[in-house]
């Protein structure tokens, strides 16, 4: 396949027909570093912040980074990484002691305009189909974790409506975070998908 999805129909589009928006799920330029940086830092604390260096450090060892782009702007940013990667954050030691072998969105962030358009659901569907062809990665959980402090109800909601279940949590003091995961099986979120 192809990391080229059509967004342009968005099932759950909040913006008027005569402003609807364009757009497709694409595999990450080098050219999209500084607008994806900038999506990034828009959405602290929902998601960690990032250098360019550090982005360069997870796009190179990453099993898939897509970019949702809407009207030929880079409006969206998904990071996977595998339990392979070498990543020195708590949450992702959590998940490697418990899970041994896994897919796991380090990231996943929209553009404010580009929220509420069913473009992160987008994100994951293609994402999920990735992984589901590559036998490096089908039949592995797909992990993430989610803020609880503080606390990022809305994605919370999202993450389940795509199947994710809770599996723990860490509470890191200022912050805590709930751990979830589904099966990378496409047919397995399809309820929800
Ligand atoms: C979480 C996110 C990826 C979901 O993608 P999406 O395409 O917006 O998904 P949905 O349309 O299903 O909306 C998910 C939730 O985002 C919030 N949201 C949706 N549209 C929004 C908007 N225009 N403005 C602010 N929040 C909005 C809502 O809480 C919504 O949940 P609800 O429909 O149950 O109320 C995206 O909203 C986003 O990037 N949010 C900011 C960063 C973030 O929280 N990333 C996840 C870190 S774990």
């Amino acid at each position: 396949m192809t990391d080229d999805t059509d967004v342009s129909s968005p099932a759950k589009c909040r913006a008027p027909a005569a402003t609807q928006q364009t757009g497709r799920i694409r595999a990450f330029a080098p050219g999209d570093r500084d607008t994806v940086l900038a999506v990034n830092q828009a959405n602290l604390p929902a998601v960690g912040s990032l250098t360019g260096a550090a982005l360069d450090a997870l796009v190179a060892q990453a099993r898939a980074t897509l970019v949702a782009e809407v009207d030929g702007r880079p409006a969206g940013l998904l990071i996977c990484l595998d339990h392979t990667a070498r990543y020195d954050s708590p949450n992702f030691a959590w998940l490697k002691e418990r899970l041994g072998r896994f897919t796991y969105v380090d990231r996943i962030a929209l553009a404010p305009d580009a929220c509420g358009l069913g473009i992160g659901q987008r994100l994951y569907e293609t994402l999920i189909a990735r992984l589901a062809e590559d036998p490096a990665t089908a039949g592995l959980p797909l992990a993430c974790e989610v803020n609880t402090r503080p606390a990022n109800p809305g994605s919370l909601r999202f993450h389940r409506r795509l199947g994710f279940v809770e599996i723990g949590t860490l509470d890191h003091g200022d912050k805590a975070v709930v751990f979830l995961s589904r099966t990378a099986d496409p047919a397995s979120g399809e309820a929800s998908l």
